[in-house]
């Protein structure tokens, strides 16, 4: 019989390692609807998205991927219970302290974006720590998300080119794609090819909406604290039976 082991595994194998995309985002979303359906607490639900986690930054790994960029906390999350904050807060450093030597042992280096100076300083502190520990891992870097928003990131940008024109240090006349993408917080990381978003729903939610404007989007109904490898390769596998055509034609897409 097959276990679902072998499944994954057979998933797998029908990747094809020389179309692996090189970033893949994702929109981690459904951990209080399980709960929930669970009769307990939202947070259990985000206890239990932390082996998701896990499950995709090594499927990741295992198939090449060089980038993989997570949701965990958006601008608008603020708005929580402060109990939901606080535990999600208290979550996130738990794990990055328990995770640190199995990052270092797999090569896997970590980066944050977003708004993180207004993080509690216990948090900022163990994140900084961990950044700067991992720093020299170079099989795959992970990005938390954290108190982000795409619009965040935006008006920070148009702030920082307006200030840098008046100044007279930039000639608005010479802003192009390059100058707003090095005045944003992935500057350094490449757009990601593939995003993949969880629990059904269908929408962007102010995420990336800069870097995503060619990216392929994937939706499942399945709870983020359901995600498996297995669906980080199904996933995959519908990204590379499709075509990307960047505004050209097909034919000039796939020659021959
Ligand atoms: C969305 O589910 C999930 C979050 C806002 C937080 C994600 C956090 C984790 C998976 C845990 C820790 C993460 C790291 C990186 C260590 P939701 O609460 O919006 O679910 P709902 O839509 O069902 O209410």
């Amino acid at each position: 019989m097959q276990t679902s082991e072998d499944k994954t595994e057979a998933l797998k194998q029908r990747i094809d390692p020389e179309r692996v995309p090189r970033h893949i985002a994702i929109i981690m979303d459904g951990n209080g609807r399980w709960a929930e359906r669970q009769g307990e607490h939202r947070v259990v639900g985000h206890a239990n998205g932390v082996r998701s986690v896990r499950e995709a930054l090594v499927a990741c790994r295992e198939i090449g991927v060089g980038y993989l960029t997570l949701y965990a906390f958006s601008t608008e999350n603020w708005k929580r219970p402060k109990a939901e904050v606080d535990a999600l807060m208290d979550l996130l450093v738990r794990t990055v302290v328990g995770e640190l030597e199995e990052l270092n042992a797999n090569g896997v280096r970590l980066h944050t974006i977003g708004d993180t100076a207004s993080l509690p300083e216990g948090c900022r502190n163990t994140l900084m720590e961990a950044i700067a520990a991992t720093a020299k891992n170079d099989r795959i870097t992970i990005t938390l998300a954290l108190s982000y928003s795409a619009r965040w990131e935006l008006v920070h940008m148009a702030r920082t080119i307006a200030q840098e024109a008046k100044a007279g240090t930039l000639d608005p006349e010479g802003i192009t794609d390059a100058t707003v993408a090095a005045r944003l917080s992935t500057v350094g990381l490449p757009d990601p090819e593939l995003l993949i978003r969880t629990s059904g729903e269908q929408r962007v939610s102010n995420f990336l909406l800069w870097q995503i404007a060619y990216t392929e989007l994937w939706f499942t109904p399945v709870l983020w604290p359901d995600f498996r490898k297995a669906h980080l390769y199904e996933a995959v596998l519908d990204y590379q039976n499709r075509e990307r055509r960047f505004g050209s034609i097909s034919e000039q897409v796939t020659p021959g």
